[in-house]
């Protein structure tokens, strides 16, 4: 493999291209409504354990397996469709995953040993068709490496995984950008386990006994391991700012509402107008570019803990557990 890893538009003979490299054990990145995901084929545990080592991740951390369809969701479990019609009605294809009990034929390396597997079945045309065009299960976590920030445009996949991995499929910018909500499934009450790009509001509209496991890991690890404390963090340290005073270093500053009149501060604002969806869709934008600004310090503002406004300060909140 060359040391740069190309980025392909997404056309038709790109797709096929990348199909045939996935059909193969070979991994690639793709674009999804949420964020860039690393894929490779669900069932071959070969490319599966490549996925792991291009990001540097323990085995032990669970991928998502990506289906384009619907009737596929039975080679993966036994779950009752029925019991999950109205979700899937509501929200499938789109930003949310269903941890489930899965089949034996689903590999362990897949599943990280667990007796689950967490399935999504995501919007964007571009990841819809490569999973069909390779097989229909495309093992994918999010193509950054292991503790750091995700990926929402070809470019962030190619600065953080160049010559690690076979492709780069281009489709834009990821209009979510944020990773997609965890909920599992397979206890007698639904859990969720990961904020994300569909909000705990929406969810309870149709799941009114979801609630959310709060404690994190005790002995066995967590529950899923996207509730780690340190995650999703850049290199800069970073706090969440508690109206402190910014002056004295080379500051970065994540603004919802606050704006810092200090000169030598670069703000970046979430969003002018206040929603909280332009806001998701520009967090992990705004880590890397204040990332690469070889500053001493990022602040973060915390936003409503509403709507997305919770994925979006668990993420900052991650960010900033290292700083
Ligand atoms: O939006 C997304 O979900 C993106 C795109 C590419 O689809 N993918 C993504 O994957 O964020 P990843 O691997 O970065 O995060 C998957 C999360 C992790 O927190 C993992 O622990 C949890 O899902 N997970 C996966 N399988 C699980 C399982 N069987 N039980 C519990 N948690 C699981
Ligand atoms: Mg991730």
């Amino acid at each position: 493999m060359s040391e740069l890893t190309p980025i392909w538009p997404a056309k038709p003979e790109f797709l096929e291209k990348a199909a045939s490299i996935l059909k193969n054990g070979g991994i690639g990145a793709m674009p999804t409504e949420t964020v860039y995901g690393l894929a490779g084929d669900a069932f071959n545990t070969f490319a599966v354990s490549r996925i792991f080592e291009a990001k540097n991740r323990p085995t032990f951390n669970p991928l998502i397996v990506h289906i384009s369809d619907l009737s596929d969701l039975e080679k993966l479990t036994s779950f009752p469709l029925s019991k999950l019609q109205k979700l899937i009605e509501a929200f499938w294809p789109g930003p949310l995953t269903l941890v489930l009990p899965k089949l034996d034929s689903v590999p362990d390396l897949t599943t990280g040993g667990r007796p689950s597997v967490a399935v999504r079945l995501p919007a964007h045309p571009v990841a819809r068709d490569l999973i069909r065009l390779s097989g229909g299960f495309l093992a994918a976590p999010s193509a950054n490496p292991f503790n750091y920030i995700s990926p929402t445009t070809a470019d962030h996949v190619q600065s953080q995984l160049s010559g690690k991995i076979d492709f780069i499929l281009d489709g834009g910018s990821c209009k979510v950008g944020v990773e997609s909500t965890v909920i599992s499934l397979i206890e007698d009450r639904p859990v969720l386990l990961r904020h994300g790009g569909l909000s705990f509001e929406d969810l309870k509209t149709v799941l009114p006994d979801l609630h959310e496991r709060t404690e994190l890991h005790g002995d066995h690890g967590p529950d899923s391991p996207g509730q780690l404390a340190v995650h999703y963090s850049p290199g800069t340290p970073m706090k969440l700012w508690k109206g402190e005073s910014l002056s004295g270093k080379k500051t970065g500053f994540i603004s919802w509402s606050f704006i810092p009149e200090d000169a030598d501060v670069t703000v970046l604002r979430l969003s002018e107008k206040g929603d909280l969806r332009e806001a998701a869709a520009r967090i992990f934008e705004f880590l890397h570019i204040l990332d690469k600004l070889n500053l001493d310090m990022i602040y973060a503002e915390p936003v409503p803990e509403i709507g997305l406004g919770k994925a979006i300060n668990d993420r900052l909140r991650k960010a900033a557990g290292k700083g």
